[in-house]
């Protein structure tokens, strides 16, 4: 294999520039090139690509989002569109290609092997840490930082003023961030979209931690909450308490930044890895972060794989020292 193509796709997430270099350098050092593709399945279909050689992946590790851009790509669904890409792709001398995202990027990814026989590998990277096969899909644990570092300056007006607050962390379908966010922000609730959240269990702990004279109270909401939300959760629990409160939506905060170490090093090792995989003939598999190892997952599996349940004893620890 000659040359590879690489891009990233859905939601950006922090440590993908780190996957990007990680993948381009090794190749390199293999003596095989490396194209990528811009704004994802978009590039891809377009034939719009950047050669990446190792100066081109200079200075970018330590920044968040991803200097190939990414998209939601609605066309590529179309058995035909992923034809002429592929057909485009080989004229090109393009040999394989690494994906770099969600579950339904690895959809897209397993219809070309499938299809055309094209060799493909698979970066899980999103901030939601929803995808089967890995504990730690790249971009989470910045994320998740992110938001806690958030309830840490609003903890400290919520202890001047007494405030109640209410912060909503993304999620749609994932109360990942949610729930870790609230174990680390020392939260007094936590919503997931996952299990369904006694109201009436939660206004018991906020009674109980009122009258016990706490002043900062934090709820950790994940977008994707049965009850709507934070505003939502906000106005149903407001209305049955008699104490201020605001709501907070950090939104798309969460998905910028400078990647932690830790996810530097998961998007470095898997970048490195799926390229080795690649190079060694290897195709259709993710590399998954098992138990702090990384692993060869086949995409078969990934793709097939429910969404890992959220850590319900995880959930419980953050009720029980929520004070
Ligand atoms: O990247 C995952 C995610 O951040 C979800 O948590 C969120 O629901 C979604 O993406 C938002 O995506 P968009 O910006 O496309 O609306």
């Amino acid at each position: 294999m000659k040359r590879l193509g690489i891009l990233t796709s859905g939601g950006d997430a922090p440590g993908m520039n780190a996957a990007i270099r990680a993948a381009v350098r090794t190749a390199s050092a293999r003596e095989i090139g490396m194209v990528g593709y811009i704004d994802g399945f978009a590039g891809f279909v377009a034939g719009e690509y950047l050669e990446l050689d190792d100066r081109a992946v200079g200075n970018i590790i330590q920044r968040g989002g991803t200097f190939i851009g990414t998209s939601r790509c609605p066309e590529f669904l179309d058995a035909g569109v992923r034809a002429a890409a592929v057909h485009q792709m080989r004229a090109a001398g393009i040999g394989g290609l690494i994906v770099i995202g969600g579950d339904g990027s690895f959809r897209g990814a397993r219809a070309l092997e499938q299809e055309h026989g094209l060799p493909v590998a698979g970066i899980p990277g999103t901030i939601d840490n929803d995808v089967y096969g890995t504990d730690e899909a790249i971009g989470f644990h910045t994320a998740v930082n992110t938001a806690v570092l958030a309830i840490d300056h609003v903890r400290d007006t919520s202890e001047s003023t007494g405030t109640m607050f209410f912060v909503e962390v993304m999620g749609r379908t994932s109360g990942a961030i949610a729930l870790h966010t609230a174990l680390a922000g020392g939260a007094a609730g936590v919503l997931v979209p996952e299990a369904h959240e006694d109201i009436a269990h939660l206004l018991d702990r906020l009674h109980t931690s009122i009258e016990r004279g706490k002043r900062s109270h934090i709820v950790v909401v994940a977008e994707g909450d049965r009850a709507g939300g934070a505003f939502a959760v906000a106005e149903l629990v407001g209305r049955q308490i008699d104490h201020p409160f605001r709501v907070i939506v950090l939104g798309h905060i969460q998905r910028g930044g400078r990647p932690t170490a830790r996810d530097r090093i998961v998007a470095s090792v898997s970048g490195a890895l799926a390229v080795e995989g690649l190079a060694a003939g290897r195709s259709g598999f993710m590399i998954g972060m098992q138990g702090g190892r990384a692993v060869e997952v086949p995409l078969s599996d990934v793709v097939a794989g429910a969404h890992p349940e959220p850590e319900y004893g995880l959930l419980q620890l953050a009720q029980t020292l929520s004070g």
